[in-house]
């Protein structure tokens, strides 16, 4: 379901065998399935059908322009949190009243700068004027404050939602916990009505709505349903002052689906939403959400190749050249993939992608990288098949949120991204040289300091 399944002890991406890719490309790799891609998305799309909202891919989980493309394509919206990521959201070819974006200037000024050849192979060259995105998300009255002066100062207008914070907790990792009074983000629900009064006459700001994001990895679905809650009742004190709210985003956050079953399905986290705004959609409520790891998590795996087993007195370590630098997610939050060898026998089939299997002959280790850190590591204490110098991994689930967190860390370039449609493969994103990661320090620049 997916695109990535085990064809006589081979694991494919679609009709591809991953050795093939390795064999072409060199490790470590991101691998997408295209089919992967597709199915997770319609089932979303089948799911917000439901509860009448529209999803923005939140691109920072995987923001390989062919993906937001492909994703483009399928009927996405783009979620964007910056300058950048708004580029490749437009070079995707998303029209900027499909762009919801968390961020100011750029996201008024309408005006881009194209960024090279990528931008003329995306068929979007030439300095355009391509007007404000559609909506844009504030978390703090001084974003307010800014957002307000600029639009005045540009002489441009804006519809804005204010991000909430619902204070709810979302039983997840406390470095992806979002909405928390503790957490940095969104505005606490009693300061809300007094920022739409003041700004209820802005000649170019109109507030037309609230956001709320509790947080990612969220394997639950009541948390979703409280903050819909917290929410839908400051709309209503906001209307019984006379404000219309037009949009309502609820962010997005839902956990990935992995075999093990341990995230919801779309569905049902679509059912514990759908009935508590069913009302207001009816009457025209325009409702957003903004998944990422959803869409994209299951939809690709990290490539890596087995550099040297090491039996320790206390463990056996298996050293991949994939490590933090590569998927930094078990390293910042214990995040768990699933890890299993791409060629494997019969008896090792894996039924499930969960954290133990109860399969003969399995072999405990740790499942580290090359890195000189302790946090290097892929997984811990995992039992797998035995794998020699040599052999492929495939980390699953690896498809949100791994390569836009990659980084030069010792010195490595980044890794190459494959994605594969049907039996044909297309290299999405070249590996990093060395030669472009010294690049930016050719020449030192001498500084001409005003003061
Ligand atoms: C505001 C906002 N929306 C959406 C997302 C996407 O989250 P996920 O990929 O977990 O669905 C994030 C993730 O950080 C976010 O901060």
């Amino acid at each position: 379901m997916d695109g990535f399944e085990y064809r006589n002890g081979v694991l494919h991406a679609g009709d591809v065998p991953l050795p093939a890719i390795a064999e072409a490309v060199g490790t470590p790799a991101y691998v997408y399935s295209a089919d992967g891609i597709r199915s997770a998305f319609s089932r979303l799309m089948a799911a917000c059908e439901t509860m009448g909202a529209k999803p923005h891919y939140a691109l920072k989980a995987s923001p390989n322009l062919h993906i937001c493309r492909l994703l483009r394509e399928l009927g996405a919206g783009m979620d964007v949190v910056s300058g950048g990521e708004l580029e490749r959201a437009w070079l995707a070819g998303t029209p900027m009243e499909e762009i919801v974006f968390a961020g100011v200037r750029a996201a008024l000024s309408g005006r881009f700068s194209p960024l090279g050849t990528a931008a003329e192979s995306f068929g979007r060259s030439g300095i355009e004027a391509r007007g404000p995105v559609g909506l844009i998300n504030v978390e703090s009255p001084s974003e307010l404050e800014r957002l307000s002066a600029i639009a005045a100062e540009l002489g441009v207008g804006a519809q804005v939602c204010v991000r909430v914070n619902p204070n709810v907790d979302p039983k997840t990792h406390e470095y992806v916990t979002t909405g928390k009074d503790r957490n940095k983000f969104g505005i606490d629900v009693d300061q809300v009505p007094p920022l739409f009064e003041r700004y209820r006459d802005d000649p170019y700001l109109e507030l037309v709505g609230l956001h709320v994001h509790i947080g990612s990895s969220v394997r639950q679905t009541d948390p979703y349903a409280d903050a819909t809650r917290v929410v839908l009742a400051l709309v209503d004190d906001l209307e019984a002052a006379g404000h219309a709210i037009a949009v309502l985003d609820l962010g997005g956050g839902w956990g990935a689906e992995y075999e093990s079953g341990e995230a919801p399905s779309v569905d049902a986290y679509a059912a514990a939403m759908a009935p508590l705004i069913a009302e207001r959609v009816a009457q025209g409520l325009r409702v957003i959400i903004e998944p990422g790891k959803k869409i994209m998590a299951n939809a690709g795996v990290l490539l890596t190749r087995v550099q040297h087993i090491k039996q320790g007195r206390t463990r056996r370590f298996v050293i991949c050249d994939a490590g933090m630098q590569t998927l930094i997610r078990p390293a910042l939050y214990k995040a768990f993939h699933f890890i299993w060898p791409v060629q494997i026998e019969a008896q090792h089939l894996p039924p499930k992608r969960a954290e133990h299997l109860d399969l003969e002959d399995l072999v405990r280790c740790d499942i580290v990288g090359p890195i000189c850190e302790s946090a290097d590591f892929l997984a811990h204490d995992r039992d797998i098949p035995e794998v020699k110098r040599g052999d492929l991994l495939a980390v699953f689930s690896a498809g949100a949120y791994g390569m836009s967190m990659t980084s030069n860390y010792n010195d490595h370039g980044r890794p190459v991204e494959v994605m594969t449609d049907g039996g044909k493969a297309t290299v999405i994103g070249e590996r990093q040289t060395l030669a472009a990661v010294l690049e930016r320090e050719r020449e030192g620049r001498g500084l001409e300091l005003g003061w």
